[in-house]
């Protein structure tokens, strides 16, 4: 095979930032992705639904000419989260989903949930109106190793919130483990996972064996190859309750290479050419349409997009290795191999 038309694909996790860095990026995603769930974790985050509408009109002015890419927006669930606020933006369609950050997991989670007794309320609420919930799943207890705090997650958090709540529906976000692939098959039809780009490549040897490479350091951290190889085995599975989420994160590369880095892969550039080198290698080319074009929309219950992006096979396609902003450059993720694929148009 060396042409796929499939489906234009949508992102189900994606950092888009704001002003140059938002500018910048923006066009990177709309040139190939129809859709993309926009992260809330902006400084201050997008936590009511006039915050949002707000976010989704900037994005959409930054937006390329003549561009049909659909921003679909998230709130950032926090303590003081209203549910007459949060039921509005949904029923009007502002809101696509709610993303839950355990305080201080990741970039901007300082306004995240540290008790989860007081969102209870709230997450009734989605699960009445079927309002899934995006899960960071990662413990913050500094006691847990931090190759560990995935796994801990499931067991002491998402678990319990899950049966404490029967009926919400729950992705879980940039799964990076055995575990939780297998606890998201064997949890029925209202638990999904997004895979990223990333993580289908790098293991953490890739950013401590050798030399540190920051450039490979994002959260949930990449972990051992079993762990990889297990993703690989569930985003080319075919299993509906996978899909693509890139987790494309942008930042400086003056914040990025410094002594205490932010965690972040820049993906949205390439990532389909490397989707597809992944997939052909696993001889699994025919599935790569329902991991980044039907499986999303599916657990939304949003329809697939109508138009359509024909990937190519031929000599290795040339990424630029920068992308630059007003405020200096943001490195693009550099997955080590030669990419064959590229987009055709
Ligand atoms: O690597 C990451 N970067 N993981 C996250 O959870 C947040 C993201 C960001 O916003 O930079
Ligand atoms: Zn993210």
């Amino acid at each position: 095979m060396d042409s796929l038309t499939i489906p234009r694909p949508d992102d189900w996790h994606l950092h888009l930032r704001d002003g140059a860095m938002l500018r910048a990026v923006l066009p990177e995603t709309a040139r190939h992705f129809a859709r993309a769930l926009v992260m809330p974790n902006l400084v201050p985050p997008v936590v009511t639904a006039a915050q949002a509408a707000d976010y989704r009109d900037r994005i959409l002015a930054a937006k390329p000419l003549n561009s049909k890419f659909r921003p679909l927006m998230t709130l950032y669930l926090t303590e003081e989260t209203q549910v007459r606020d949060l039921r509005a933006a949904a029923e009007i369609g502002l809101v696509t989903a709610v993303k839950l950050y355990p305080a201080g997991a990741t970039t901007n989670s300082a306004s995240g949930v540290s008790d989860f007794a007081k969102v209870r309320r709230v997450l009734e609420n989605m699960a009445q109106i079927g309002l899934p919930l995006c899960v960071h799943g990662e413990v913050t207890d500094p006691t847990i190793d931090i190759f560990d705090r995935e796994a801990v997650f499931i067991d002491r958090v998402l678990d319990p919130i899950r049966r404490d709540v029967p009926g919400l529906r729950v992705v879980m976000e940039h799964i990076t483990t055995r575990d939780a692939a297998d606890y998201v098959r064997a949890g029925g039809p209202d638990l999904a996972a997004t895979i990223t780009t990333h993580h289908l490549v790098i293991n953490r040897n890739h950013i401590l064996a050798g030399g540190i490479r920051p450039h490979y350091y994002c959260l949930p951290v990449a972990k051992r190859e079993e762990h990889r190889l297990a993703l690989v085995a569930a985003a080319t599975g075919g299993e509906a309750c996978f899909f693509l989420g890139t987790d494309s994160a942008p930042h400086l590369d003056a914040a990025k290479l410094m002594p205490c880095g932010c965690a972040g892969c820049f993906t949205a550039t390439n990532t389909l050419s490397i989707l597809a080198e992944v997939f052909e290698r696993e001889a699994a080319l025919e599935r790569l349409e329902g991991f980044v074009s039907r499986h999303g929309p599916a657990f939304y219950r949003l329809p697939v997009n109508t138009d359509t992006v024909t990937l190519i096979k031929g000599e290795p396609v040339a990424y630029p290795a920068l992308i630059a902003t007003d405020d200096g450059p943001v490195t693009v993720f550099d997955p080590m191999m030669p990419l064959h694929w590229r987009v055709a148009g």
